[in-house]
């Protein structure tokens, strides 16, 4: 699966111009496997998650729908206010950890107030010895251009690509484009797009009892749990058994939890207590309770997203369990070898505290009300004050990340 180094972002709502990772080739630190953003109440938290979401509505649906959804609001809420350029962003990553990086772009605008895609271009990188080369794979400009076929090891300099003209100029190239077989470039960047998690966890939707049905993933706000649940135990019952086994060390109280079937045909969670006979079904649990294990589920998926995104796991979370979270997370996507990256917002010096300066950043809003985003570890105070052992959560909650002199 392929691996984000980094990402640039410009005219999205307060992220009128942001950078996080490496988006040159060897330059600077790629985004590590998991990324955690602080900072104030309206500083560009939510804002950063739903960029993502945006990028990939805008692959799946069409920019006109990724700009209208409810949330969004139209293409005149989202460009940075007081600036009438194109919403624009630069995608840094690599198939594997083997390949070379891959930059692709792309600009959302307005024709006649209507949202389309106004350019969009893939662009890979060869090596000559120690020099590397642009290669480029795709170039759109107003949906018409030119596409080379292949993949990294075969596609030459100067060879001549296809033109092309798409019908739609509000969908990506990259969405129609992507079909065909000897686009593998294409069809890979389509693909992990696709597969990003944005989790919109609602423990209220994970009470609900589901129809029967055994489904791979758990959805958006987990109101899927059970047929989750139901999937694993059918087609990976050892796994499971593991999986319930993790779940138990780290919900203190939890024995056992299991599916069953209501009369109606529904699916009932049920949850056996150490100090309790009977069971209790999801609509009993805490929020907590469910939200912890959902989110160890989606951790132990034995074909998890690429891409997860959380906002603010800490509610409802006692401080300790958040800590095991937030280890447990930072686990996972540390052994992943590249396949899962996480990026999470939170205002929990708990969740801080399990994380190295490499993996925070502090959003903050300059003068002008633009979000700018730094990372811990360029804070030359912080790394140091780590080193002596001190958990960075403690030295953000006791002050000590200098706020930057914004202006
Ligand atoms: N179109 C826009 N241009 C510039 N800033 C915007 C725009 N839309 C919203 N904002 C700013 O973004 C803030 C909300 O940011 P948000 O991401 O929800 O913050 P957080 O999640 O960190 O609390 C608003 O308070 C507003 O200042
Ligand atoms: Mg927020």
């Amino acid at each position: 699966m392929p691996q984000l180094l980094g990402i640039r972002i410009r005219n999205y709502k307060s992220l009128s111009d942001v950078t996080l990772g490496q988006i040159a080739y060897a330059q600077g630190d790629a985004l590590p496997p998991i990324n955690c953003f602080i900072g104030p109440n309206g500083s560009g938290k939510s804002t950063l998650l739903d960029a993502f979401g945006f990028l990939a509505d805008c692959l799946k649906e069409g920019v006109e729908s990724a700009c209208d959804k409810s949330q969004r609001g139209g293409l005149s809420r989202l460009r940075t206010q007081g600036n009438t350029d194109s919403i624009c962003f630069d995608l840094h990553y690599r198939e594997d950890q083997e390949s070379l990086p891959i930059l692709y772009s792309f600009t959302v605008g307005d024709d006649k107030g209507i949202p389309v895609v106004l350019n969009e271009v893939l662009v890979g990188l060869t090596m000559d010895q120690d020099t590397s080369h642009p290669i480029a794979f795709m170039r759109l400009q107003g949906g018409e251009g030119v596409i080379w076929s292949g993949d990294m090891s075969k596609i030459v300099a100067g060879a001549e690509g296809q033109r092309v003209k798409l019908e739609d100029k509000d969908r990506l190239g990259i969405s129609t484009l992507g079909q065909l077989s000897d686009h593998p470039l294409i069809v890979c960047l389509r693909a992990y797009i696709e597969s990003w998690y944005l989790s919109y966890f609602v423990p209220d939707a994970a009470r609900r009892l589901p129809p029967t049905g055994a489904q791979k993933h758990l959805d958006r706000t987990g109101e899927n749990l059970g047929n989750v649940i139901q999937y694993l135990e059918r087609n990976h019952n050892s796994r499971f058994n593991l999986i319930l086994e993790r779940i138990r060390e780290r919900i203190p109280g939890i024995k056992d939890i299991k599916t069953q079937l209501s009369p109606d045909g529904r699916l009932l969670l049920k949850f056996n207590e150490s100090s309790y006979k009977d069971p209790f079904f999801q609509q009993s649990m805490s929020d907590g309770t469910l939200k912890m294990f959902a989110y160890l589920l989606l951790l132990q998926d034995p074909d998890p997203p690429a891409f997860i995104g959380i906002e603010e796991p800490e509610n409802g979370l006692y401080h300790k369990l958040l800590e095991t979270l937030a280890r447990e997370f930072r686990r996972h996507a540390e052994n992943s070898q590249g396949k899962i990256q996480v990026i999470i917002t939170t205002h929990s010096p708990y969740f801080v505290d399990a994380l190295s300066p490499e993996q925070v950043w502090l959003l903050e809003k300059d003068d002008l009300g633009h979000t700018q985003i730094t990372r811990t570890a360029d804070m030359p105070a912080i790394k140091e004050l780590v080193k002596e052992g001190i958990p960075l959560g403690s030295l953000w909650y006791s002050n000590h990340f200098e706020e930057r002199s914004l202006g």
